[in-house]
């Protein structure tokens, strides 16, 4: 096939892609109000914290020169792990250079022939790609579904991973956590919870949800996000010792990239510290949640105890059509859209954060009442 035929085929599919309304774009982001980007304590736009990473850096190297088996590990990686483990009351942490790394990193080489994955149907796309990339069988179950769960234990041979997220992703629900928890007890099953937006939203502290059912111990692993409410960059995976040394041995995407530069372990340790400082962070955005979900009033509102929320808004066309309308009166504001979302579970997904004013919201929740009236 010469180049001038797989370039009609690329452009056939990308084709195929705007008729279905599915074309995905780079646009940068507009002046308009942030409802849409993972900042959710504001801390990456947070001149204190900024100013602290900035002295903090002064002196370090612009770049990590190499991974982390050469040159790319450092003491204050040891360091910042160290901060990262006793903050999650975890024996171990292990950084990598984001979360995607993270999870193809553990799903591709922890989970071995003969073993078989459980994850929740909504799971991260990240998740899935580590998965695929694994020799073990898997099996999806409904979201938040225990009776499935349990279905797919019952039936389940081998060693058993099950997937899951503390706040999903897509659609901002919370896991039931315990219940899982239990049923992986029961079967005798490792769970692993993808904390990516549960770090610095959920618990008095922003800990997660696994710390805040004092899980930890019963976790196999964890994974947290440092690029969405700690306003940095990069990832750890918690959990043993062994798992550690494990990781540092078999998972690729660790060991075949170039670290972290240490000005974003840097970035990673002040955040972290600067969540230590200020509890009352995780409190102001629970009350902007809180504000929002007592004032949004709409059958088509999908409503969460997370700042994930969400504006049903069947078919791609219409739910982009409606996203461009807000985005023209000042609100950043995306859709979610077939294949990221389950055909006809297209929506406007609404980003809540700490700095979100209710001038803001109230305007946002006003915009979107009258489009739904005069489409
Ligand atoms: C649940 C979940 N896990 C992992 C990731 C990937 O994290 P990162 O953006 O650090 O690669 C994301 C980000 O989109 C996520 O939503």
């Amino acid at each position: 096939m010469g180049f001038q035929d797989i370039g009609s085929r690329l452009q056939q599919q990308l084709t195929t892609r705007t008729r279905c309304g599915s074309l995905r774009k780079l646009t940068a982001a507009t002046a308009g109000s942030d409802f849409c980007s993972n900042d959710y304590l504001g801390y990456a736009r947070h001149a204190l914290l900024k100013q602290r990473i900035k002295e903090a850096s002064l002196d370090l190297a612009y770049g990590s020169t190499s991974s982390r088996l050469v040159r790319g590990h450092r003491e204050l990686t040891d360091q910042v792990e160290q901060r990262i483990a006793e903050f999650h009351q975890s024996p171990c942490a292990l950084i990598y250079n984001s979360g995607y790394d993270a999870n193809l990193g553990f799903w591709s080489c922890i989970p071995q022939r003969g073993d078989l994955v459980i994850f929740d149907e909504y799971i991260h796309a990240s998740i899935r790609d580590g998965i695929r990339l694994s020799f073990a069988r898997h099996a999806s179950f409904k979201h938040n579904s225990l009776d499935h769960l349990e279905e797919r234990l019952k039936s389940a041979k081998g060693l058993i991973y099950v997937a899951i997220e503390s706040v999903y992703s897509m659609g901002g629900a919370l896991a039931p956590l315990k219940e899982v928890q239990q049923l992986c007890a029961d079967y005798g099953a490792r769970l692993v919870v993808d904390e990516a937006h549960a770090t610095g939203v959920v618990g008095e502290r922003g800990q997660g949800l696994v710390q805040t059912a004092n899980l930890q111990e019963q976790t196999f692993a964890r994974v947290h996000t440092f690029g969405k409410a700690l306003g940095c960059h990069g990832s750890a995976i918690l959990g043993s010792q062994a798992l550690k040394d494990y990781l540092i041995n078999f998972s690729r995407p660790l060991i075949y990239t170039t670290a972290l530069p240490p000005h974003s372990l840097m970035a990673i340790d002040c955040a972290y510290h600067f969540l230590d400082e200020n509890p009352q962070h995780v409190n102001e955005l629970n009350l902007t949640i809180d504000y929002f979900t007592h004032q949004a009033d709409h059958p088509s509102f999908i409503k969460s105890p997370s700042p994930i929320q969400g504006f049903k808004t069947p078919g791609n066309h219409a739910v982009l059509d409606l996203a461009n309308r807000l985005q023209q009166q000042g609100l950043d504001v995306r859709p979610m859209r077939h294949p990221t979302v389950p055909l006809g579970s297209e929506q406007i997904r609404i980003c809540l954060h700490r700095f979100n004013t209710r001038q803001e919201i109230n305007h946002l929740l006003q915009c979107l009442m009258r489009e739904v009236k005069q489409p």
